[in-house]
């Protein structure tokens, strides 16, 4: 019986093996190193925080799930790499935006060191923190999104220092500024083209695909910039294609369609006498939330082995026919590498049940409406499900129409609705063991579902659960041996009618009710919501690092002039990497060390060294959004 309590939550499906039920019926996290060794309870880890003066809600962070899926992703691609005789790497990069906290991008630095994994920065702040980082040689650090000067300044000069630095073109404005940046600095930088695919992929981000997406240069634009660079005797620079196949794509046909796309654009740019080497995708590898290995927007329909397999045996068909050297394979996997991760713990503060387990009797005076439902049970049985079901309502109804006219008191409403309890808790019953019961009686039941609240606010904590209605998994972390016999939504302590989750990812498929056990006194009930590692943690106000916009306050006086009244000036670079858990005085040194040994391998001069450093340190005093060159140096 406690293997199907354990798979009525589903976690043998989406967990991947990380997570396992132990013989007290508790919760735990396997070890991906130690796969035989017993899991580690989640409630004993809560009770040692606890001991310590951390309290729930915790978000939990495992450092072995992180480093599991960095070896995964690599070894997937080196084993599609080999079986399929292909001639060039894999160099995979973490897009900075998916979780951005310091503690979690130097884990993945650190665990990716083997592989030669880099990083993904989408804006100055991400960059700025990335540049801090002393990834290993040869690592990539892709630069996207949309840059001003200072950025290009940064990203060409870096390379200088050894930081395999390339900027990806977005725009033809974009590409004048880096032009013009390399022309005044005589440096070359290392560029990349980002194209717009148009084929389209499925799913909950479809619209980040296909032509209408808002990223990326037209086809007609990327053969302008062709010919731009060739002009300014820099197509040389232009090493790496990029193309975003979407994020959580659930279907691998899509991704096989929108690589071999990918693929006509690099081997054209080719003929074209591009000198392209690498080959960027972008996003896309999804999560099965659900676990229900189906193509639907919070699950998908192929393996982690399958994206890798389908992108290398389409890229080498596809170069072997146009006799194109084997581009350098890049994704900028976010989600597959940090989902996982990250799950946050919570505890249950009190429910509220909607039905009663004891009879009650009406009193002798009570209108007979009372006696009348309370009969209902008489009747009740699987046949006469729906009947009851509709007396019942009927007869509430009527009494509290009694009430509100005054034809009856508080403490006989009181009554009538503990009676009404009462029959749907035997309702229920009967429901939960009849089977084929109408779905239009359990649609109906649903509505009188238990609210279970836990302590953690849905808005901070897991935005896309409110934005999206992006499904993750939730689970009791103890009594997994013991039958739940309570179906509840769960409420955040927000003041928020929004603050609820009513869509579970359960054993059989996704459900608007959470099996649950009914709270015993004086125990605490845990609750886990996973794979919340990636988007979560910071996309509610801080995504891609973009802090407080400077904000001003304006009015008219007493002549009708609109006047300035109150300033509040935006966040800087230090400040938002501070609110990352980045210290910016040490990312300043740490930056500086790695320029310096630059300097020692003389791969750049002392007045490069100074330029370099004086725009780093402009960069982190500066604000977080795009800033024209006068500004920067206003
Ligand atoms: C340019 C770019 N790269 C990578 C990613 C990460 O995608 P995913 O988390 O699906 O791997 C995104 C996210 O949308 C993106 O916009």
């Amino acid at each position: 019986m406690s293997d199907e309590i354990f798979q009525s939550y589903g976690i043998h499906r989406w967990s991947q093996g990380m997570f396992a039920r132990m013989e007290n019926g508790d919760l735990g996290i396997v070890n991906p190193a130690r796969p035989d060794a017993p899991p580690a309870g989640l409630p004993e880890l809560l009770h040692a925080l606890d001991a310590r003066g951390i309290h729930t809600p915790v978000l939990v962070r495992v450092g072995a799930f992180l480093r599991r899926q960095i070896e995964a992703l690599n070894a997937a691609f080196a084993k599609a790499i080999e079986a399929n005789d292909y001639n060039a790497p894999y160099r995979g990069v973490f897009p900075i935006k998916v979780n951005q906290q310091a503690e979690v991008i130097d884990r993945i630095v650190e665990y990716g060191q083997p592989f030669q994994f880099g990083l993904e920065a989408g804006s100055k702040p991400e960059l700025i923190l990335a540049l801090s980082r002393d990834l290993p040689k040869g690592a990539l650090l892709i630069c996207n999104g949309i840059k001003d000067a200072e950025f290009i300044r940064l990203g060409i000069l870096a390379r200088k220092a050894g930081i395999n630095c390339v900027l990806v073109i977005e725009s033809p404005a974009e590409a004048d500024t880096v032009i013009a940046e390399a022309k005044r600095l005589g440096e070359m930088p290392a560029l990349g083209v980002r194209i717009k695919l148009t084929r389209r992929v499925t799913g909950n981000w479809a619209d980040s695909s296909g032509d209408r997406s808002t990223f990326g240069l037209t086809t007609k634009e990327v053969v302008d910039l062709v010919d731009k660079l060739r002009d300014a005797d820099m197509l040389d620079c232009l090493v790496l294609q990029h193309a975003h196949l979407g994020s959580q794509v659930p279907q691998v046909i899509d991704i096989r369609q929108a690589v071999d796309e990918a693929c006509r654009f690099y081997t054209e740019l080719r003929r074209l006498g591009v000198p392209l080497q690498y080959l960027d995708l972008g996003g896309g590898l999804g999560i099965d939330y659900t676990g229900e290995a189906r193509a639907s927007e919070n699950s998908i329909n192929y393996t982690m082995d399958e994206y890798c397999s389908n992108i290398v045996e389409t890229v080498k068909y596809q170069m072997d026919a146009a006799e194109v050297p084997h581009p350098t394979l890049v994704t900028e996997s976010g989600r597959a590498i940090v989902a996982y991760s990250s799950m946050l713990l919570s505890d249950i503060l009190e429910a509220s049940y909607f039905d009663r387990s004891a009879p009650i009797t009406p009193e002798e005076d009570d209108h007979h409406m009372l006696s009348d439902m309370a009969a209902i049970v008489e009747y009740l049985t699987p046949r006469r499900i729906q009947e009851c079901l509709n007396d019942a309502e009927y007869y509430r109804e009527e009494l509290r129409a009694m009430f509100r006219r005054g034809v009856i008191g508080i403490e006989e409403v009181a009554r009538a609705e503990q009676i009404f309890l009462y029959v749907i808790g035997r309702i229920k019953d009967l429901v939960a063991q009849t089977p084929d019961v109408p779905a239009e009686v359990r649609e109906e039941l649903s509505a009188h579902r238990d609210i279970y609240r836990a302590n953690f606010s849905l808005f901070q904590s897991l935005p896309d659960v409110w934005a999206i209605d992006q499904l993750v998994p939730i689970a009791p972390l103890q009594r997994l041996n013991e039958r739940p016999t309570r179906r509840a939504v769960l409420s955040d302590i927000t003041c928020d009618s929004d603050g609820k989750i009513d869509q579970f990812v359960l054993g059989d498929g996704i459900g608007n009710a959470l099996p649950i056990h009914e709270l015993q006194h004086g125990e605490r009930y845990f609750i886990g919501i996973f794979l919340v590692g990636a988007y979560q943690e910071t996309l509610g106000d801080l995504h891609n690092l973009f802090g407080d916009t400077n904000v001003v306050t304006v009015d008219f006086n007493e002549d009708g002039v609109l006047e300035l009244q109150n300033e509040v000036e935006g966040d800087t670079v230090s400040e938002v990497m501070a609110s990352v858990e980045y210290e910016p005085k040490q990312c300043l040194d740490a930056f500086k060390r790695i320029v310096e040994r630059g300097v020692r391998e003389g791969a750049l001069n002392p007045s490069q060294r100074r330029m370099l450093m004086q725009t780093y340190r402009d960069s982190l005093n500066g604000y977080t959004y795009y800033e024209h060159e006068e500004q920067t140096h206003g």
